[in-house]
């Protein structure tokens, strides 16, 4: 896939990803910082994995910086926005994409903790960072996005509801962010292709990436979708602040 975003047209900006040291996240930081951003790859614990990526996008002239936190620890979350502003003065795009909560031995309330407050209390901690222009991108699926008007695989039901609580609670904070002149949009996309998330349900409900894939005609790769949530930081946010990615047909549109 190449980068939908045009070398040089992120000059000058700062760009942090949460949950960039793999997956979609790492896929999405590195299209920012080919077009001349500078980013934050944010990661929990692999440090080396993260190094990596900055390294690489060092080598390849860009600007990058990495910043461990665990999203679901206050303090942690503020150390990490302390050293942002320290390095960088601010962020022009924050990209809410680390998530979870099919991990064992975490609790049972932890999707909660990480896909709906800790997005929450990221969002806030970000606040003081955000300038007016800036954009906020939250990233989710559509099993999460329609979970209640569609239902999902069992095993994932509790992190849609969760993810979708996260959602909700982000799109209540709206009047704050359009009085201070931040932009917000929400992208949803399918299974994605070759995740650990969709390879997990796969082996859980043998056949479930092949029935989503004819269902919907087309199922993006961790490549494709990234770009889509790197574009959904530049292009125009529509109406309802959704950016559907691939088809919705499937899902129980009453509510949008
Ligand atoms: N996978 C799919 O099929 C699919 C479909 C549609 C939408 N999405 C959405 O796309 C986004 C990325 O998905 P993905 O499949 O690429 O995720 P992933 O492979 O599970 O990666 C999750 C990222 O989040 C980080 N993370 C997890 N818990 C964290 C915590 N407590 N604090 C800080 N970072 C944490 C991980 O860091 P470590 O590596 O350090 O643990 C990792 O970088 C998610 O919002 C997901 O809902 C995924």
């Amino acid at each position: 896939m190449s980068n939908p975003l045009a070398a040089g047209s992120l000059d000058g900006k700062r760009v942090l990803v949460t949950g960039s040291s793999r997956g979609i996240g790492a896929d999405t930081v590195g299209y920012f910082a080919e077009a001349g951003a500078s980013v934050v790859i944010n990661y929990r614990n692999k440090e080396a994995r993260a190094a990596k990526i900055a390294n690489a996008i060092r080598e390849n002239g860009g600007q990058a910086l990495i910043v461990g936190a665990d999203l679901t620890d206050p303090e942690s979350v503020q150390a990490m926005f302390d050293r942002v502003n320290a390095e960088l003065g601010g962020l022009d795009v924050l990209v809410l994409n680390a998530s979870g909560g099919m991990e064992s031995g975490m609790g049972d309330d932890y999707a909660m903790t990480l896909n709906r407050d800790a997005q929450v209390n990221v969002l806030k901690g970000a606040l003081a960072l955000l300038e007016p222009g800036s954009r906020v991108v939250f990233v989710t699926s559509h099993q999460a996005h329609f979970i209640r008007t569609t239902p999902t695989m069992p095993e994932y039901e509790p992190v849609a509801r969760s993810k979708r609580a996260g959602e909700d609670a982000l799109r209540a904070m709206l009047p704050e962010l359009d009085a201070a002149g931040i932009e917000f949009v929400v992208v949803s996309g399918d299974m994605i292709e070759g995740t650990i998330t969709a390879t997990l349900l796969e082996r859980m409900n043998p056949g479930a990436i092949g029935s989503r894939r004819e269902s919907a005609g087309k199922l993006y790769n961790v490549s494709e979708f990234a770009a889509e949530v790197a574009s959904a930081a530049i292009d125009p946010i529509p109406a309802n602040h959704t950016r559907y990615v691939g088809d919705i047909s499937d899902f129980d549109q009453s509510e949008e």
